[in-house]
């Protein structure tokens, strides 16, 4: 009944050769907007890339799944540690024009924030969203909970003392999502050690940790 493994995988991509379904088709059309406020924050989306006003900004890919899992958990209450200028947070938003939820959102660089600012203007969503400036280990440890999502992409030194100021505050359910995670081998060991945690790897764009917090 079961072939190899091998066999099996050849199978599936002759399948989808047939079926015209190239890997690089998988991943890199953009969303097809729904309503037009998706299609404004889109278009912010896609301005930001073209003007260049990235930085250190997730690719396309994480950021649509940052959406996807954000809007999954019908989170009402997202957290995010390293606006830049605002990108990751604009996919966030897709997410939660529709569950109806806010982002809290920390960076210490204003001239970045300023940039976030005037990006969540244009795309209409900055009523959805508050910046909160200076450095975040300071100021994450003022956060109220419940936390339904977590998204940590700040300092790489610093994922581990953010996890340990985020964690009580992360419902039972919610997500904790760490960005570059090949980059930061400690805050991997932590999350996978934890009988609390359960994590998997999504590795499309920069490699995103997803964290669900169990209990
Ligand atoms: C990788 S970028 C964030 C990219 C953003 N999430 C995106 O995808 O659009 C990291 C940001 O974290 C900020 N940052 C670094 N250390 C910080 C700290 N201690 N407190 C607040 N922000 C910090 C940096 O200034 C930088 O803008």
């Amino acid at each position: 009944m079961f072939g190899c493994m091998k066999c099996t995988l050849v199978s599936i991509g002759l399948v989808m050769a047939a079926a015209g379904i190239a890997p690089a088709q998988r991943q890199s059309s953009p969303p097809i907007a729904k309503t037009d406020a998706e299609k404004k924050i889109l278009a912010v989306l896609d301005d930001i890339v073209k003007s260049h006003h990235t930085y250190l900004s997730v690719p396309m890919q994480d950021g649509r799944a940052l959406r996807l899992l954000t809007e999954t958990a019908g989170a009402k209450n997202v957290v995010e540690i390293g606006t830049s200028t605002g990108y990751s947070g604009l996919w966030f938003c897709l997410a939660l024009q529709s569950t109806g939820g806010h982002l809290t959102t920390f960076e210490m660089d204003h001239q970045r924030a300023s940039m976030a600012r005037g990006h969540f203007q244009e795309a209409g969503v900055d009523g959805m969203v508050t910046i909160v400036e200076g450095d975040a280990h300071q100021n994450v440890a003022k956060l109220k909970g419940p936390v339904d999502v977590v998204f940590i992409d700040a300092d790489k030194d610093g994922y581990i003392d953010y996890l340990h100021k985020v964690l009580a505050l992360v419902r039972p359910g919610g997500l904790i999502l760490a960005h570059n995670v090949d980059m930061v081998p400690d805050y991997v060991k932590a999350i996978n050690n934890s009988a609390d945690l359960e994590t998997i790897f999504y590795m499309e764009g920069g490699g995103l940790a997803v964290t669900l917090k169990k209990r």
